[in-house]
């Protein structure tokens, strides 16, 4: 079921400062930062070859990382996005074992203009797990 590993997702409590740190920096290719307000957050895209870096910043209220980033005010890993061939079938797979799916269990459109779904950390040793359809 589990393909490539498509990003590692950073949450970050100022994005503007985190791409000068990227961009700057690290000397790191980062993309235009792009707000999907479905999901709470402000996202942007440093590629580094093998994978990509995804930064997300909180967008609105009610944001789904301002819990997280309450706990780790300097930001840290909020989640690994591997990539799946058939989302649906991946979700009922999974709903079989017993595993979690975040939300009503519907996909929605992510960053990549995919189908994605979070599954639940603690099904996954404390690791958010995001699936994208490749
Ligand atoms: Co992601």
């Amino acid at each position: 079921m589990l393909g490539r590993l498509n990003h590692v997702a950073l949450a970050v409590p100022d994005l503007a400062a985190a791409v000068a740190a990227y961009r700057n920096t690290l000397g790191a290719e980062v993309t235009e930062p792009q707000a999907l307000p479905e999901h709470g957050v402000t996202v942007v895209f440093v590629n580094v070859g093998n994978t990509k870096i995804e930064l997300l910043e909180p967008l609105g209220e009610g944001s789904p990382i301002a819990a997280f980033l309450a706990k780790n005010p300097s930001g840290g890993m909020h989640h690994l996005c591997y990539e799946v061939d058939d989302i649906l079938a991946a979700r009922d797979q999974l709903k079989a074992a017993g595993a979690r799916v975040l939300g009503d269990g519907n996909p929605k459109i992510g960053a990549h203009g995919k189908p994605v779904l979070f599954l639940h950390p603690k099904d996954f040793f404390g690791t958010l797990i995001e699936l994208e359809q490749s």
